[in-house]
């Protein structure tokens, strides 16, 4: 029996379950992907899907059992201790990515890589949707197809962008799910969480303003190819609007969250 598992947009209704498998589209570069997910586990991050099949365009992995928090996201996936484990569990991530030989020569996925490229494969889509939950703690990572070579940063500030989030009070006031957050104690929680040293965290806004610009050119693609759903959602938030808004907040509280990070 099939059940349609929802998280996603980009793979919105295609993605399967059936007992302990998941089955859902596969990249053109999941060969590349699948062995990354194989040599995880032999280098002691065993919170990931691992590889079970690839076939006419689609793959099998296992599930990964626990809670996956979807909007409007319930209050345990926004709790303070859940920030702090998330920031551990990619500090254990990245433990393990960087004990793995980048494969050359990979046409990895560029949509919301790190410009800046990088020695470890991040993941670089750390949204809410792509962690398991276990007991309200950030247990597993999933949903690897934007996984790109990238420095450890990018994906820390991928995931403050959601998780903090790194959101102007008018934008984040539009999703139940952030009301009543702060994001300058809550991204001082994720740094801490992750034991950020203190040279990333001089070099965190940076990425985070970064991310911003690359998630933009990201969604620029996405409504110039005509995405139907998506421009619909995108033009009742008041299109680009409400990001030129979210880029001169970032710039604004640049000096705040710093004094925030290394205080
Ligand atoms: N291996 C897995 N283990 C547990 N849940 C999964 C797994 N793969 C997908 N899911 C669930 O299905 C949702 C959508 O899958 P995902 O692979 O993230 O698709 P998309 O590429 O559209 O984001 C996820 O948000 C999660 O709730
Ligand atoms: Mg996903």
């Amino acid at each position: 029996m099939n059940e349609v598992l929802s998280g996603g947009i980009t793979n919105a209704g295609a993605v399967l379950r059936r007992g302990e498998i998941v089955d859902r589209p596969a990249q053109p570069h999941a060969p590349a992907i699948h062995r990354f997910l194989e040599a995880l586990p032999k280098h002691g991050f065993t919170a990931a899907p691992k590889p079970v099949g690839l076939a006419d365009g689609r793959e099998q992995l296992t599930y990964v059992p626990g809670d996956v928090a979807l909007m409007p996201y319930p209050a345990w996936s926004m709790t303070e201790a859940a920030l702090t484990s998330l920031g551990a569990l990619l500090r254990r991530f990245h433990h393990a990515s960087s004990a793995i030989a980048l494969e050359p020569g990979v046409p990895w996925a560029t949509d919301l890589a790190d410009p800046r490229g990088g020695t470890i494969l991040c993941h670089s889509d750390t949204c809410v949707e792509n962690v398991v939950f276990r007991d309200g703690e950030a247990y597993g990572l999933i949903d690897f197809d934007m996984a790109a070579p990238g420095r450890p940063l990018w994906d820390l500030a991928m995931a403050a962008r959601y998780w903090a989030p790194m959101l102007d009070p008018e934008t984040a006031a539009e999703s139940p799910s952030y009301v009543g957050l702060d994001p300058v104690r809550r991204l001082r929680i994720l740094a801490d969480g992750y034991q950020m040293s203190a040279e990333d965290r001089a070099e965190f806004l940076n990425v985070i303003e970064e991310v911003a610009v690359v998630e933009r050119a990201e969604l620029a693609a996405r409504v110039e190819a005509g995405d139907t759903a998506l421009v619909k959602a995108f033009n009742d938030h008041s299109g680009w609007a409400t990001w030129d808004r979210q880029q001169a907040w970032l710039a604004d509280q640049h000096a705040t969250f710093l004094a925030a990070l290394i205080r």
